[in-house]
């Protein structure tokens, strides 16, 4: 035990330090031998800062001080992370593997397509199972995430409706639910945003859209189910309603592990989805890494999607633009790597496979809601989807707030849930387990948030201040967005 202390002291330690820090004046990482060559400036002596002070350090120094770092470092490869909505899930590593094979990693786009038939073929059939799965009939691999999907998508509609003399069409119509980058792409592809609130079930309240539903409606975004882990029951007549207006019915599909290989989009009557391989196809994510966010569109609208689409001809497989494409969206033909390890599996789940990832998925957001019942308020009284939504606002009345909550969950060992968000339900905290982990990864979640509800009562000061065992303890979050430090300096001590 004083061992693992001191361990996690010096690991602490290491965290706040820079290697500057540890720098010693002479220390080296490696010694050359002696120059038996004539000597020459590399780079000319005028371009040397001699006032550029680097660390000095030994090997162990530098391998220690990284290693220490890492350490600190929460992924879904060292524990929970039940982060609801952006969702951060298990990557198989053969993945990996495949994704590293000189066929797919050291070929260009720019080289003839004979040349790359796997890597087309690869996508081709990529483009073909999100049809499938999605009950569409066209795909487009390009987004580089899922707002660039959402842009794409929005884009489509306005093209399709623009050429059927629709462009009065102004307004997309967005649920008060709705991840914020659906109002934003509205507004950013130039039509104006109406929000529909959302019902005391938290299904859309259809009074609600029957109000906003005028002559002027291009489409609605939903996503579904939604950000409040909800299905929307009256999906068939959301988009009954809204084809009898001529108006569009967009789905946000970024949470589709709820329902793959149940329900499929097109089928509830949706003309666009995308979808986020990370939330469903277990592609890496965060870090500002790339993404993929593939959109599926119906037969009208297929010659709108951006260019390249992958075609399969006699000849083989071939690049081309759609005849009315909405354009490029980025260089090339999306993040290759990626959509190569989302399908590598697809392939290994297969149908059953993907029919458990949905039932997974549902049971293990049932089964943290059930273990929180009566610690925390369940706003919504029914079954959640993929994602629960609890609320810490019983603990307000001793001063703790979902945030306190998520910072001693870190002192519990646990990546805190989404918090705020959605943004209707007060003291939200959204949480995510995924369908891969096993019951005793929830339980132990589960027990954190528990015993955490438990301080709250008895020693709330505890939780107000935490956390406690991270390098940092609580910032002054307003100080650090106006007078960030971004720069190191020499300490004084
Ligand atoms: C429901 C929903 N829509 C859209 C997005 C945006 O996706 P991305 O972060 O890939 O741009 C997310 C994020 O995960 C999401 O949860």
């Amino acid at each position: 035990m004083d061992n693992e202390r001191m361990n996690d002291e010096q690991h602490t330690n290491i965290g706040a330090t820079l290697t500057f820090d540890l720098s010693r004046p002479g220390r080296v990482g490696c010694s050359l031998p002696e120059c038996d060559v004539p000597e020459a400036e590399i780079p000319p002596a005028e371009l040397l800062r001699d006032d550029l002070r680097l660390p000095e350090l030994s090997q162990p120094d530098v391998v220690r001080y990284f290693l220490a770092l890492s350490r600190l470092n929460y992924s879904v490869d060292t524990g929970f992370y039940p982060l609801g909505s952006c969702t951060m899930k298990h990557n198989p590593k053969v993945h990996e593997d495949l994704a590293r094979r000189p066929g797919f990693a050291d070929i260009h786009p720019l080289q003839p397509p004979e040349t790359v038939q796997g890597a087309l073929a690869v996508m081709h059939n990529l483009q073909r199972c999100l049809a499938e799965i999605t009950g569409m009939d066209a795909a487009t691999l390009a987004p580089a995430a899922g707002a660039q999907g959402e842009l794409t998508g929005i884009l489509i509609i306005k093209a399709y409706l623009a050429d059927a003399g629709q462009s009065h069409r102004r307004k997309i119509l967005v649920p008060d639910s709705a991840h914020g980058t659906n109002p934003a792409t509205a507004a950013m592809a130039g039509f104006e945003v109406v929000t529909v609130a959302s019902d005391k079930d938290g299904d859309t309240d259809m009074q609600a859209l029957q109000v906003a539903l005028d002559d002027d409606v291009a489409a609605m975004m939903l996503t579904l189910p939604n950000t409040l882990g909800i299905f929307d029951r009256d999906i068939l007549t959301i988009a009954e309603m809204l084809h009898a207006k001529g108006a569009l019915l967009y789905g946000d599909g970024a949470n589709l592990n709820a329902i793959v290989g149940r329900a499929r989009f097109g089928d509830l009557g949706f003309d666009v989805v995308h979808l986020n391989l990370h939330k469903t196809f277990s592609t890496p994510h965060g870090g500002g890494g790339p993404g993929a966010g593939p959109v599926c569109v119906k037969a009208p609208l297929a010659t709108y999607l951006p260019t390249p689409v992958i075609e399969q001809t006699d000849g083989g497989y071939r690049t081309l633009r759609p005849p009315h494409s909405i354009g490029k969206l980025q260089a090339f033909h999306g993040n290759f790597g990626v959509l190569l390890r989302a399908y590598a599996y697809l392939r290994s789940l297969g149908a059953d496979g993907f029919r458990e990832v949905s039932a997974n998925a549902v049971l293990n957001a049932n089964y943290v809601r059930e273990r929180l019942r009566g610690a925390y308020q369940l706003p919504y009284g029914r079954c959640a989807m993929h994602e629960v939504i609890a609320s810490a606002s019983k603990q307000r009345a001793k001063g703790v707030r979902a945030w306190d909550v998520a910072k001693r969950l870190i002192d519990y060992g646990f990546h805190p849930p989404t918090v705020y968000f959605p943004l209707i339900v007060e003291e939200a905290m959204l949480i995510e387990p995924t369908e891969t982990e096993s019951k005793e990864a929830l339980d132990a979640f589960c027990e954190a948030l528990l015993a955490i509800a438990r301080e709250v009562e008895e020693t709330p000061e505890v939780v107000k201040s935490a956390p406690h065992d991270t390098p940092v303890g609580r910032l002054d979050e307003a100080t650090a967005a106006r007078r960030p430090v971004l720069r190191w300096q020499p300490r004084n001590d």
